[in-house]
């Protein structure tokens, strides 16, 4: 089992090149179902989760090629075959297997995936994507773990309002609606910045998707959908992860090729701190800082604070001299870092969906445990500001949706080393 060393305290100079964002690959990568044409994607990170979606794609017909000039570039092609089972050993490995289920419906008129079932930070069940298909004419069934279903007519445009605002069910039923006979508007949307992407991406394939105002969009079904050369935005959560790496022990430590819009309600949260920030229109220049007030912390789905950078702003307000308070208001379980980072020296409180970050005398290395993606990396960021060495296991995690991560610190000064 691989583990990663980290011997802490070195300052952090250089640049760190983002790479692309995961969260925006993995569905537009599902999009390929929605023609018969070439899906060129370029800035695609390369990561597990983008190789355990390209065999799911794989095992429902579709080619996937990674360029060999460039292990960020990759074409996929659907070829319209019977294959309308998305396989348990698959999509249990990552659950946004789950957004080949509207390009299935749309395409084929039937799928059955697996249930994703749940992950180590919730439940996170699929309710909404459902309730929201079968309102476009799909009826579903559960079967031994897998959701038949089928939309023996096709699918037809209607009016949707999602009981929440979800990413994954979003982009489930933007996808199905493009394809779908008539007109389909849906309100309360999710507004993440992948969502757009994805969105972007399907009308440059030749989809008629519209946005409209507080959270709400216009569909007008197409026939078909020809392919496309796309490239994928820079990943917002990787920016913002290593923006806070800086802010524990930068000493000029520039970010780039990130997308600052796209992080503009982080960057406001941390210049206020105050971390020392300089940036630019696609970098940013982060330098090691002295916090002195700890602040209140609400994550709500975009443009709110994301949920997905909660654990890495809990190791930045560690080091602050009094206390912050974090609310998870997205996931029921998104807190397991915590008991981690207590060993390496963090005095956080948990409460419910509330954690309570009091003061401490900084972090001291510890052999750690990762649990989840954004969990392990917040254990790496400790690692990078405590004194003596950290190891962490279980980096299968990280693996997931961190390119490369120990090579980009290696490369600005941190001792760091995959074992
Ligand atoms: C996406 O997950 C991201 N994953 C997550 O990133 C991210 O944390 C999350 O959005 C929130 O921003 C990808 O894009 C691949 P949701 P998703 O549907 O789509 C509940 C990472 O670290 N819900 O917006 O699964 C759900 O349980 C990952 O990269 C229902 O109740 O998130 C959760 O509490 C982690 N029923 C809330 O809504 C449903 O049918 C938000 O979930 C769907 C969701």
């Amino acid at each position: 089992m691989q583990k990663i060393v980290i011997n802490g305290g070195q300052p952090l100079r250089g640049v760190i090149p983002v790479s692309g964002s995961k969260n925006a690959a993995l569905p537009i990568m599902a999009a390929s179902i929605l023609t018969n044409e070439k899906l060129e994607l370029s800035n695609v990170p390369d990561l597990v989760d983008v190789k355990t979606m390209s065999l799911v794609l794989s095992s429902l017909g579709v080619n996937v090629a990674k360029s060999e000039s460039n292990k960020n570039s990759i074409t996929l092609q659907y070829s319209d075959t019977e294959k309308t089972i998305a396989e348990y050993d698959l999509v249990r490995k990552m659950r946004a297997s789950i957004l080949v289920l509207g390009p299935l419906l749309a395409r084929k008129r039937e799928a059955s995936v697996s249930l994703p079932g749940g992950c180590a930070i919730g439940a996170r069940p699929i309710d909404i994507h459902i309730d929201a298909l079968t309102k476009l004419g799909a009826t579903f069934e559960l079967e031994k773990g897998y959701i038949q279903c089928s939309a023996p007519k096709g699918l037809t445009g209607n009016k949707i309002q999602l009981p929440k605002v979800s990413v994954g069910a979003t982009e489930n039923i933007v996808m199905a609606a493009s394809l779908a006979s008539g007109e389909t508007e849906i309100s309360n949307i999710a507004l993440e910045p992948e969502v757009i992407d994805l969105i972007n991406c399907l009308n440059t394939m030749g989809a008629k998707i519209e946005l409209g105002d507080n959270r709400s969009v216009m569909i007008q079904g197409v026939k078909t959908l020809n392919g496309s050369i796309y490239s994928i935005i820079p990943d917002r959560i990787e920016a913002i992860t290593y923006i806070i790496a800086g802010a524990l022990a930068g000493d000029g430590l520039k970010i780039e090729n990130l997308n600052i819009e796209h992080i503009s309600n982080v960057l406001e949260t941390l210049k206020a701190l105050p971390v020392d920030i300089i940036f630019d229109e696609n970098s940013v220049t982060v330098n090691k800082s002295n916090i002195s007030e700890g602040i209140e912390i609400q994550t709500k789905e975009y443009p709110g604070f994301p949920t997905d950078v909660q654990a890495q702003m809990m190791v930045l307000m560690s080091m602050a001299k009094t206390k912050s308070v974090i609310d998870e208001n997205i996931f029921e379980n998104r807190f397991m870092h915590v008991p981690e980072l207590n060993r390496m020296g963090a005095n956080i409180e948990i409460n419910g969906k509330r954690a309570i970050i009091n003061p401490c005398s900084g972090f001291r290395g510890a052999p750690v445990m990762a649990t989840d993606l954004r969990a392990s990396v917040s254990l790496i960021l400790a690692g990078l500001a405590a004194e003596g060495e950290t190891t962490l296991n279980r980096i299968y995690h990280l693996d997931r949706g961190y390119e490369q991560i120990e090579v980009k610190l290696e490369a600005c000064g941190a001792e760091i080393k995959r074992v």
